[in-house]
């Protein structure tokens, strides 16, 4: 019989352990939906509604009401699509929106889904897919973030010029696992993630409507969440290059630049992360709801007119 000693176990132990961790990152690390849940998801979408969208809104925190100004709306709560994640957090109402603004069919994420609510980011970025396998050309996401640049003012509208994916550093990246060539390339270049063309576009579209004393271009960086940042994290963003954070939109963004989307990104600023020991004010997400509450109708003003300006550039690059 073989005997085991007390170091035995601690080694027994130990491997338990790592094999635990190891199968728990892994399993939250790759793509956990198949191409024909993909397509199962889009074909049911496609049966239940004849409206054809060519550009995707992803609402953030607080923005649902950007789906107000569409036309023949048609609206799916997330719970009734096959495969569809719902989302868990107060201010993400949870419905696929379906309408045209100034005859640009599109379709409006009102909630979207977030690393720290437990999804994987293989179901984080679900519904890119869809939009992609519909016919979708170009996304356009809004979010809310904290602003990080000391010049930035709460009620700024960043227009998104870069991104710092941070949970990716970490290895909690969408694109981990089998790459399937269906929808882009292994190794996908990100250096041009946020269209130019676009960013001029929404710039020019933000001085026509008179907001350019809040509109600025920045890096977002995306953090995990759900805490907002220590001091000393705010002060290392700061030092990395980072104008706002968030806890969302990078996943979304590097699965549309990996499938071929054209993307273009808002952020609403809705605090200002600390960054001094002797500041008194906390952040809160109520604060986050109250200033996309103040901002709504001129963001709904800037993401409509960008709407039926990116058809037009759409319609006159091809
Ligand atoms: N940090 C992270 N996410 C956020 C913030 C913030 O300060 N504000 C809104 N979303």
């Amino acid at each position: 019989m073989i005997r085991y000693s007390q170091h035995h176990f601690k080694y027994i132990q130990c491997i338990y352990v790592c094999v635990f961790v190891c199968v728990h990152l892994t399993s939250g690390n790759s793509c956990c939906c198949s191409f024909e849940d993909y397509k199962l998801t889009t074909e049911w979408l496609l049966n239940q509604t004849s409206h054809r969208p060519k550009v995707a809104v992803i609402c953030g925190s607080g923005l649902g009401l950007l789906a107000d100004g569409a036309a023949n709306k048609q609206i799916f709560r997330y719970q009734d699509i096959p495969n569809f994640p719902v989302s868990t957090v107060q201010g993400h109402e949870g419905c696929l929106v379906f309408g045209t603004i100034e005859d640009t069919p599109c379709v409006f994420m009102q909630g979207h889904f977030h690393l720290y609510e437990g999804y994987s980011l293989c179901k984080v970025t679900f519904p890119v897919r869809i939009f992609k396998l519909m016919g979708v050309e170009t996304l356009l996401v809004t979010n809310a973030s904290g602003g990080i640049c000391p010049d930035f003012k709460v009620g700024d509208i960043m227009i998104i010029k870069d991104h710092i994916n941070l949970p990716g550093f970490a290895g909690q990246h969408p694109l981990c696992g089998p790459n399937d060539e269906r929808f882009g390339i292994r190794f996908p270049c990100m250096s041009d993630a946020y269209s130019k063309d676009l960013r001029r576009v929404a710039l020019d579209i933000g001085s026509e409507l008179g907001c350019s004393d809040f509109i600025r271009e920045g890096v977002y960086c995306m953090v995990s969440g759900p805490n907002f940042e220590t001091i000393a994290e705010a002060r290392m963003l700061l030092i990395l290059g980072c104008d706002s954070v968030g806890m969302s939109t990078v996943p979304e963004v590097t699965v549309a630049k990996h499938c071929g989307l054209r993307v273009i990104g808002l952020s609403l600023i809705t605090n200002k992360v600390s960054l001094d020991y002797s500041r008194e004010e906390k952040v809160n997400h109520d604060e986050v709801l109250e200033i996309g509450k103040m901002r709504a109708e001129v963001l709904q003003k800037l993401v409509t007119t960008l709407i039926s300006r990116c058809q037009q550039q759409s319609i006159n690059t091809h």
